[in-house]
């Protein structure tokens, strides 16, 4: 028992290394690692921060959010009011002030950004200052780019978002399971109770020696270039389907250069 203990505590101390920055310091950022997948993170999130009806806002899951992110098909679009954001038919992307104009209109309890789908990097600060215009707590979802946060590579909602999750299987390179991350003790132990007893029972304890390891390469060299190497291997694929004259491709060079 206590060797698990101390694996634990060693994947989330290393978790908060990877994760510090110039707002937040290690120190301050409490970390779960028991969440088994994405999925399972997410809802915990909601179960901590918000109740059954409440409205939340996210991206629609056609135009690049994820199924926890209010789905009709899913835990999140059948307990919880949901209103879906998507990108501007004018520019593919999204559009601050159509979220801002939403956000007042149905005031959600809490918005969530990060993607699934979405090839540009989310105004981190921007949905920071809708959700503090209408009272909502953010949840950031950085599941995908997380090993590119890390690197430096795609930048960070620590220390913006009330609290953040991802998965550690995606660019993180790590096993398949999954971290909450906040900077504000309270709500870390509302987290807490509901990752456990609230929603699992017992965690993948061998996944915690895996997060550890995963945390410990996600500070080296070799993992930071790798991270780099994926934003330019993004320009070439652009950079390869403009020559064919994709308008697509062409906005998403501009951002990725
Ligand atoms: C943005 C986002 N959040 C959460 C998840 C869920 O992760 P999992 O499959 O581990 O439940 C995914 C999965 O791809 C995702 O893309």
């Amino acid at each position: 028992m206590d060797y698990v203990h101390f694996v634990e505590t060693l994947a989330q101390r290393r978790c908060a290394d990877c994760l510090a920055n110039d707002r937040v310091s290690s120190a301050d950022i409490y970390v779960n690692v028991q969440p088994l997948s994405g999925a399972a993170a997410n809802l915990a999130v909601y179960d901590a921060l918000v109740e059954e009806g409440d409205v939340v806002m996210g991206m629609d899951l056609y135009q690049g959010g994820h199924l926890t992110h209010g789905s009709a098909f899913n835990f999140s679009g059948k307990r919880y009011h949901v209103v879906s954001y998507g990108v501007s038919k004018r520019t593919g992307q999204l559009d601050y002030d159509e979220i801002r104009s939403l956000a007042r209109e149905n005031r959600p309890r809490m918005i969530i950004a990060g993607f699934t789908s979405y090839p540009w990097a989310p105004d981190w600060q921007a949905f920071r200052a809708i959700a503090d215009e209408v009272g909502a707590y953010l949840l950031a979802d950085m599941s995908h780019p997380a090993g590119m946060i890390i690197a430096g590579a795609f930048p960070s909602p620590i220390g913006i978002a009330d609290v953040t999750t991802f998965t550690t299987h995606k660019t993180l390179c790590g096993p398949r399971g999954a971290v909450i991350v906040s900077t504000d003790e309270d709500l870390s132990r509302l987290i807490d109770l509901a990752v456990f007893p609230g929603e699992q029972g017992g965690p993948h304890t061998q996944k915690f020696a895996a997060m550890a390891v995963a945390f410990k390469i996600a500070q080296s060299e070799p993992f930071r270039r790798l991270q780099w190497k994926i934003k330019e291997n993004t320009a070439a694929l652009a950079e390869g389907l403009q020559k064919r004259e994709d308008n697509f491709a062409q906005e998403v060079l501009s951002q990725v250069k």
